[in-house]
């Protein structure tokens, strides 16, 4: 599947990304919402994405408290990727911190990454800072003119908010590559709350996370609901209403579909899921599935080597809609 374009930048990304919440060392309040895996499976995972044709990782510095950055960075590292050769995006977490700390703190982002560039450094969330999202942006946009980042993105920003954001770059000169937000066939709020309608009007990428809905979409847990009890605590309150007896009964009819169109594809419901996701929305929506294993990461980067046809992505879309 050929490349997207990050926003209006000068970045081509392969549409599947690889999400790095995985890569957290059982560190912070992480190791409630995934569970923790070691550098050697690390390596393999982010092995088996570059295997599958994945070009760029999404990382935050939440996710372990700079231990993803820097687990990241080593697989690349032993997988001989220079830094540079692949497209890295990282975020600041603006929880109780002013707008300064977005210049004092990049020097140490940049140490856990390892020399690799930050092509996309992204707002984690609109809400949280002791400061206001101008003064945010307006600190993210002084460390792009810098040369610290490439790019500018946010994440979980609303439409109005993507609006603001924009205007506020590009007063300083600078563009508003993305906004991270839920999509997925069972979340897909963006195409109702002016998110995907601001940005294609505005050229901004929107960056798909929980692709798979945490996992539900690939069928595991309607194939065997005791799974359930393997997941780490936060996820299973996340996901509570999805995950019982009647929320899996409820999507059990889109997973089978998925199933069926997975056994004509020769793929799996969940690549199904990804490949639906990345075409849906045309050029706009890349996805950054997370992986625990390699064989997770295989996956995920298969869902670019075929294509749904039409009818097929009517049918989901359809099964999808009164369940969203
Ligand atoms: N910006 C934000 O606020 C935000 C919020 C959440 C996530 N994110 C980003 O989005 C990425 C992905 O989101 P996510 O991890 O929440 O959800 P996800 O991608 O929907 O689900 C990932 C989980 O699904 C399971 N899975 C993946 N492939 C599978 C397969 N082929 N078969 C069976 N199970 C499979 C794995 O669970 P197990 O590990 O239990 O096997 C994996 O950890 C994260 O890594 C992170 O980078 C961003």
């Amino acid at each position: 599947m050929k490349a997207r374009t990050l926003g209006t930048t000068d970045i081509e990304i392969s549409p599947i990304g690889l999400g790095c919440m995985q890569f957290t060392g059982g560190r912070s309040v992480a190791k409630y919402i995934v569970r923790d895996i070691g550098q050697e499976t690390v390596t393999a995972v982010v092995g088996a994405s570059l295997d599958g044709g994945v070009t760029w990782f999404d990382t935050a510095e939440m996710y372990g408290g700079g231990q993803s950055e820097r687990m990241l960075a080593t697989a690349l590292k032993e997988c001989g990727i220079a830094p540079g050769e692949v497209t890295v995006a990282t975020k600041w977490p603006p929880l109780g911190r002013t707008a300064g700390h977005i210049g004092r703190s990049i020097g140490s982002r940049l140490r856990h990454l390892g020399g690799h560039p930050i092509h996309l450094y992204q707002i984690h969330m609109p809400t949280g800072s002791l400061s206001s999202i101008p003064a945010q942006l307006r600190a993210m946009a002084a460390l792009q003119r810098a040369g610290k980042v490439r790019h500018v993105g946010v994440s979980n920003f609303s439409a109005r908010q993507m609006e603001l954001a924009h205007r506020v770059l590009a007063q300083e000169g600078v563009t508003l590559a993305a906004n991270q937000v839920r999509i997925n066939l069972l979340h897909r709020n963006v195409e109702r709350d002016g998110v995907l309608d601001t940005a294609r009007r505005l050229g901004v990428t929107l960056i798909a996370y929980s692709p798979l809905e945490g996992g539900i979409l690939t069928g595991r847990f309607h194939d065997d609901p005791a799974r359930v009890r393997d997941l780490p605590p936060m996820r299973r309150v996340f996901g509570h209403s999805r995950l019982t007896a009647k929320g899996l009964a409820r999507t059990a009819p889109l997973v089978a579909a998925m199933k069926d169109l997975g056994r004509a594809h020769g793929v799996s419901p969940a690549q199904v899921a990804l490949n639906w996701l990345i075409t849906h929305y045309g050029e706009t929506v890349v996805a950054i599935p997370g992986a625990s294993r390699p064989a997770q990461a295989a996956e995920a980067a298969g869902a670019m080597a075929f294509e749904l046809d039409r009818a097929e992505r009517d049918l989901l879309d359809e099964l999808s809609r009164p369940l969203t």
